[in-house]
């Protein structure tokens, strides 16, 4: 056993992956071999979880074939929309419904099940394609049971992030918000083995299947130091957008002994190269909304907010994170702020999956050790005695 323990696994490479490379020093992003700049600015989402799944880019053909495959997968079964109304119905939170649907996603399947001694996932390529495409559905149904509205058919003539949009709303989105929403989906798709990866990588290195990795994921992806953070960054830059004092607030919650959500970052040091991404998409966005004077808070914000916390922490660089811009792009493009969270997961399903995939191809069970720090020189005393 080592000597020294790293509860959080810091610096700790538990995996050789061709999926991205995260430089944090640089504050670089490099996803299947091209810069995080390159493929969010250019590629549809069904093109970056080709070139995960696949390791390259698809030729015009392939990209046809690949777009109609998820978009015929994109419906759920009666089972699972009965468990999301539920959810809905019992005010269930959007990431706890997500949970569920997924874990739910092989009920009513006419799919024979994986014999049940022999724990393998038969099929884990074609688990990764229909979960990529069913979680918009999923995330759309439990919303509109949520404000008691019928669910929507999946429209395959729609591409993956007009789909979604349109599943939320009921109405044929604008090229401006598909453009903004592909942006943040192709931005968040990979980004190493961050803790829900680490999660899915876990579960299907026990060679449990990829619908257990998925669900398992989505549990990870839920807490607020991962990704829950976009919803409550949204409420803090409205709040500060109304009262218009951006330095007042931020200095209040740092006295308070509060961390600013969309500021902080394990692995970089720097500025997250994906905020760059996403506020130019933003940006982009808001240009041509009503709303742009919103954008010109947020920015401000951003710069007050850096400012005062290299103050606060001299020694530690605290920089804008992914979630900081995600909060203005999802509500640009009008994503309601309950699904900020289960949103990433539309997008994130993709990397997690083909981690999985990279997992199974080169299994090792992970198993670490713990340091025992217990007592060791109890005695039994029978239940009466104690
Ligand atoms: N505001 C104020 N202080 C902060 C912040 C922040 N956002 N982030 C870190 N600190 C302080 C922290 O209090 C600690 O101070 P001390 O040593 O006195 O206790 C010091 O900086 C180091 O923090 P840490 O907790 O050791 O850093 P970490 O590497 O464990 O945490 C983090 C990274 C993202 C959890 C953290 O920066 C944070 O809580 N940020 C706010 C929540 C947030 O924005 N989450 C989204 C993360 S990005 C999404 C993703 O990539 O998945």
């Amino acid at each position: 056993m080592g000597e020294t323990t790293n509860p959080g696994l810091e610096g700790v490479i538990v995996a050789e992956t061709e999926l991205s490379d995260v430089d944090g020093e640089a504050g670089e992003l490099i996803i299947g071999g091209y810069p995080l700049e390159e493929l969010a600015a250019n590629a549809s989402y069904e093109e970056s979880v080709f070139l995960l799944l696949e390791g390259r880019l698809p030729t015009a053909d392939e990209l046809e074939a690949f777009r109609a495959d998820l978009a015929a997968r994109r419906r759920i079964t009666e089972e699972v929309q009965q468990v999301l109304r539920r959810a809905a119905e019992d005010g269930a939170p959007a990431m706890d419904a997500l949970r569920m649907g997924v874990a739910a996603a092989s009920l009513g399947d006419d799919r024979d099940e994986p014999e049940a001694t022999s724990g393998i996932d038969p099929e884990p390529r074609d688990d990764a394609m229909r979960l990529v495409a069913v979680v918009p559905t999923i995330v759309a149904t439990y919303w509109r049971y949520r404000r008691d509205e019928e669910p929507l058919e999946p429209r395959p003539d729609l591409s993956h992030a007009a789909n979604y949009l349109y599943l939320l709303t009921g109405e044929e989105p604008t090229p401006a918000d598909v453009r903004g929403l592909e942006t943040y989906l192709n931005t968040v798709i990979e980004h190493g083995v961050n803790a829900s990866t680490f999660t899915a990588r876990t579960v299907v290195s026990t060679e449990s299947d990829l619908i257990s990795a998925i669900t398992a994921a989505v549990g990870a992806l839920k807490g607020p130091l991962h990704g829950g953070a976009p919803g409550p960054v949204l409420e803090m830059l409205r709040e500060v957008h109304e009262e218009g004092d951006p330095e007042g607030y931020v200095r209040a919650k740092l006295e308070a002994g509060e961390r600013l959500m969309g500021f902080g970052h394990r692995v970089y040091r720097v500025r997250d190269p994906r905020a760059a991404v996403l506020s130019n998409g933003a940006e982009r966005l808001y240009a041509q909304s009503a709303d742009a004077d919103f954008f010109e808070t947020v920015q401000a914000f951003e710069s007050v907010a850096v400012d005062a916390l290299a103050e606060h922490k001299p020694d530690r660089r605290l920089e804008t994170n992914v979630e900081f811009y995600t909060a203005a792009l999802l509500d640009g493009v009008g994503v309601p702020r309950e699904l900020f969270t289960p949103t990433f997961a539309v997008s994130r399903v993709g990397g997690w999956s083909a981690h999985c995939l990279e997992q199974l191809e080169d299994n090792r069970l992970v198993r670490p050790v713990s340091r025992y720090a217990g007592e060791t020189d109890r005695t039994w005393t029978p239940v009466g005695e104690r």
